[in-house]
């Protein structure tokens, strides 16, 4: 069911490169380490050399030094392959407490970051998430997730 730029679809309808992608991520949700909201997220990039990168959500006693999967993940792999652009990042929640059917989708500074990556490599990357209910949403790019977003030159 198409909502707008998003698209709503079952897992046989992805292609094996992302069904696999996702698959890293539910996998992935299982390092978590969330005792303070019990909430495992799982993210997996898919690099342009191949590389896929795998990471959690990583919570501290201090909340807000505690950080986000596709935030662990897109550091390290902007740390590990400087300059390699990014093909597809898949989110994937596990959770027994939340809703099944609802969508949960990354959050607004996950949003921002995503948007660096998108223009430092000045092309765009598939972006796969699911509830802990398996509902999937696709978009392509960041924009449908963060219209008008902030950016600075680097020049
Ligand atoms: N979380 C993520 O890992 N990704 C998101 O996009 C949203 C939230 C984590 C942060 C925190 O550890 C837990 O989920 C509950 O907010």
């Amino acid at each position: 069911m198409p909502i707008d730029r998003f698209l709503q679809i079952p897992e046989e309808q992805l292609q094996p490169e992302e069904a696999g992608l996702l698959t890293k991520a539910r996998e992935a949700a299982l390092s978590a380490y969330a005792p303070y909201s019990k909430f495992s997220v799982g993210a997996a990039l898919l690099l342009e050399n191949g590389e896929v990168i795998t990471a959690s959500n990583q919570e501290n006693a201090a909340f807000p030094s505690g950080l986000c999967a596709e935030r662990v993940a897109l550091f390290y792999a902007g740390s590990r392959f400087p300059g390699v652009a990014l093909k597809s990042i898949a989110v994937a929640v596990l959770s027994d407490k939340k809703e099944k059917d609802r969508v949960y989708a990354p959050c607004g500074a996950c949003r921002q970051v995503m948007a660096e990556t998108e223009n430092r490599q000045n092309q765009p990357f598939k972006i796969i998430f699911e509830g802990p209910g398996n509902l999937i949403t696709y978009c392509n790019g960041i924009e449908p997730l963060l219209p008008f977003s902030f950016k600075l030159s680097t020049e």
